[in-house]
């Protein structure tokens, strides 16, 4: 497919050898799950985090149901975050992914789908908490 050498060779590298594919707990209190949609393409991406006592993310897992571009966003994101504070990563941008993997600019809303997949499972993560009377993990 002659579109594929044009993209740079990280995101083929995530693409074609995804780290961290799978799945967690949803119901552990100490897991969040973010599941978001693409609006401009339907793709669908599915992010769960583990936090660990400090508030820091100890494991992260995706599954995303969607493009080349998609995936391997959601496949650096879980390496970047590993052993982040909550608050640092809820302030990831899709610029800084889309920039790691010199994603082109029709692919700029795959890595979008990343940065709104983290920010919704670290809510997910703190509305967890908060129903069952803990208070939310904050990170230092
Ligand atoms: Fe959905 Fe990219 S448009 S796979
Ligand atoms: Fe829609 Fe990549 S997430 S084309």
């Amino acid at each position: 497919v002659p579109m594929i050498r044009s993209y740079h060779q990280k995101v083929l590298d995530h693409y074609q050898k995804p780290r961290n594919v799978g799945t967690l707990d949803k119901t552990d209190i100490n897991v969040g799950t973010g599941l978001v949609g693409a609006p401009a393409c339907g793709d669908v991406m599915r992010l769960q985090i583990r936090v660990d006592e400090n508030g820091k993310i100890s494991e992260a897992k995706f599954k995303t149901f969607g493009c080349g571009s998609a995936i391997a966003s959601s496949s650096y994101l879980t390496e970047l975050v590993q052993g982040m504070s909550l608050d640092d990563a809820g302030r990831i941008k899709n610029t800084v992914i889309a920039k790691e993997l010199s994603l082109p600019p029709v692919k700029l809303h795959c890595s979008m789908l990343a940065e709104d997949a983290i920010k919704s499972a670290i809510n997910d993560y703190q509305s967890k908490r908060l129903k069952a009377g803990k208070a939310p993990t904050l990170g230092p």
